[in-house]
């Protein structure tokens, strides 16, 4: 097995400016520009800690709660929660900055998924991750859960099997 690396070693800060050709019609950034940039940073969080090709498997539940604007600077920090085989989930948060107002709002947050690839397209093993802090340890002992439940909606997993998410919602009827 890979020898293990630390959460902190995929860290990956990306920052873009709202450019008009970003925008919808109202002058806010559209949302499928800011999924890809966001694929983006978390493919290069993903290549840093497997040292692969990595290609993106899933992405779970981005929401758009809040309009960013044209000429916003949207800032991108991305970082692998934990790796499993050959799969690494990858948690990004996104803040939007106006500058000559001197506002910042964290605008999004997402789980990607990304599966390292040997030279023909098949899932080669990635190293496990060690995480450190308070945060970084949470992220990667729920990381299991969100797996599970990944896998569960993709159909590959059956329900029965995802026993860390029975436990939770078994916990959550408790109280
Ligand atoms: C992702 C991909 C490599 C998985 O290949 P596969 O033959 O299904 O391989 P496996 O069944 O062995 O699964 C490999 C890993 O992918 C994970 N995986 C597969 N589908 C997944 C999904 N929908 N969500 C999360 N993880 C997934 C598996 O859990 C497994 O993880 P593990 O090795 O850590 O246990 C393959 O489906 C693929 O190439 N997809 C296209 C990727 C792509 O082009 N992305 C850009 C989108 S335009």
């Amino acid at each position: 097995m890979p020898q293990p690396k630390f959460a902190h070693e995929s860290l990956v800060t990306m920052t873009e400016m709202v450019l008009p050709n970003d925008t919808n019609t109202l002058n806010n950034l559209m949302g499928g520009r800011l999924l890809h940039w966001m694929d983006i940073c978390a493919a290069i969080s993903a290549q840093k800690h497997s040292n692969r090709v990595v290609v993106t498997a899933s992405v779970d539940n981005v929401s758009f709660s809040e309009p960013v604007k044209l000429g916003n600077i949207v800032t991108m920090q991305a970082k692998v929660t934990r790796a499993f085989n050959s799969s690494m989930e990858v948690n990004i948060e996104v803040w939007a900055e106006d500058i000559p107002a001197g506002t910042r709002m964290s605008t999004n947050r997402a789980f990607y998924t990304f599966v390292a690839v040997d030279q023909n397209g098949r899932p080669i093993e990635v190293p496990p991750v060690t995480p450190e802090t308070d945060a970084e340890k949470e992220l990667y002992a729920s990381a299991l859960r969100r797996r599970q439940l990944r896998l569960v909606l993709a159909g590959r997993m059956k329900p029965h099997d995802a026993k860390e998410l029975k436990a939770l919602f078994g916990e959550m009827e408790e109280e």
